[in-house]
């Protein structure tokens, strides 16, 4: 019985990108609508049925607002139906990390995915913002479930990694880049994608597709990698199972929690990659973990000296 839903698994190719700058001319996404038409064909080719549309919404970048990002994917979509591209579309934003985060969902001057419970959230790139868990935590207690965008590609993250599990603990859940898992975004993003999946702290993958060459929206390939490590009923539920319930907006309670569990507690700990772990550029973030393996070494050469 198993096998043969494993077997259908394996088949099914349907697939939904919640994380996707498809939007044309609204930020450093798909710059016109024939970028657009034509990220959405490579879209369905991947197997996407839908895919949520997600400017970033940046203040002093990025003007977006709810209302205008909803405008647009109204006219995306009746212009897919005109050309017959079998893609449907939702609204969401990449809502980069600001303050009165909450009373913006509120107003609806920032948008969530679908108008669900389940929030993109970009924080920043190269520095580790202040407060990060505290803003977690308000959103949590608001009754959103922040989901995380891209840690694996942060800067901070190999420093912070502690807070990724507190973070996962507390309710926030975790989407990595699809293109992460086949090396596009180089090996540091690469290490930390495996290491998260491996810890139970990938909920989503997405593409968080730009274009369609430098950054396609390719899923494919990330699931197909998750499904060669994590099993082809986690990879069926980081493109689907997740992203089908956040649409619906199901309680998070109700939906399966990620695969590799066990590793969380690890990284609950407080557990850290030895150097000899880290891809280059990350080393010298040791710690716990590294005292760890050096304890063990010590013991093995200890075991093999008698
Ligand atoms: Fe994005």
């Amino acid at each position: 019985m198993a096998a043969t839903v494993a077997a259908v698994i394996r088949v099914s190719r349907t697939v939904i990108d919640l994380h996707c700058h498809i939007l044309p001319g609204l930020d450093d996404g798909a710059s016109d609508i024939d970028v657009s038409l034509t990220m959405a064909r490579v879209a369905v080719a991947q197997g996407i049925e839908t895919t949520a549309c997600t400017p970033h919404i940046l203040p002093g970048l990025y003007h977006n607002s709810g209302s205008t990002i909803r405008q647009a994917v109204a006219a995306l979509q009746q212009r897919f139906e005109a050309e017959a591209i079998p893609l449907r579309l939702v609204h969401g934003a990449d809502v980069h990390m600001c303050p009165d985060f909450v009373s913006g969902l509120c107003s609806g001057q920032l948008i969530s995915l679908a108008d669900s419970r389940y929030v993109l959230v970009e924080p920043p790139h190269h520095t580790v913002p202040p407060h990060l868990e505290a803003f977690f935590f308000n959103l949590v207690a608001a009754g959103y479930v922040p989901i995380l965008t891209h840690p694996e590609r942060l800067l901070w993250v190999p420093s912070h990694y502690e807070a990724i599990g507190r973070l996962v603990r507390a309710g926030v859940w975790m989407q990595l880049t699809a293109g992460s898992f086949a090396g596009a975004f180089g090996r540091n993003a690469l290490y930390w994608a495996e290491r998260m999946l491996d810890e139970g702290c990938v909920h989503l993958i997405a593409t968080d597709a730009h274009d369609t060459e430098r950054r396609p929206p390719d899923l494919d390939r990330g699931r197909e990698i998750v499904a060669k490590r994590a099993g082809a009923e986690e990879a069926q539920r980081v493109v689907l199972t997740r992203p089908l319930a956040i649409l619906q907006d199901q309680p998070p309670s109700s939906v399966p929690g990620p695969w590799g569990a066990r590793g969380i507690r690890d990284a609950e700990a407080g557990s850290r990659p030895s150097d000899a772990e880290l891809p280059t550029g990350d080393r010298g973030n040791g710690g716990a973990h590294s005292d760890r393996v050096r304890g063990l070494s010590h013991r093995l050469r200890r075991f093999f000296n008698h």
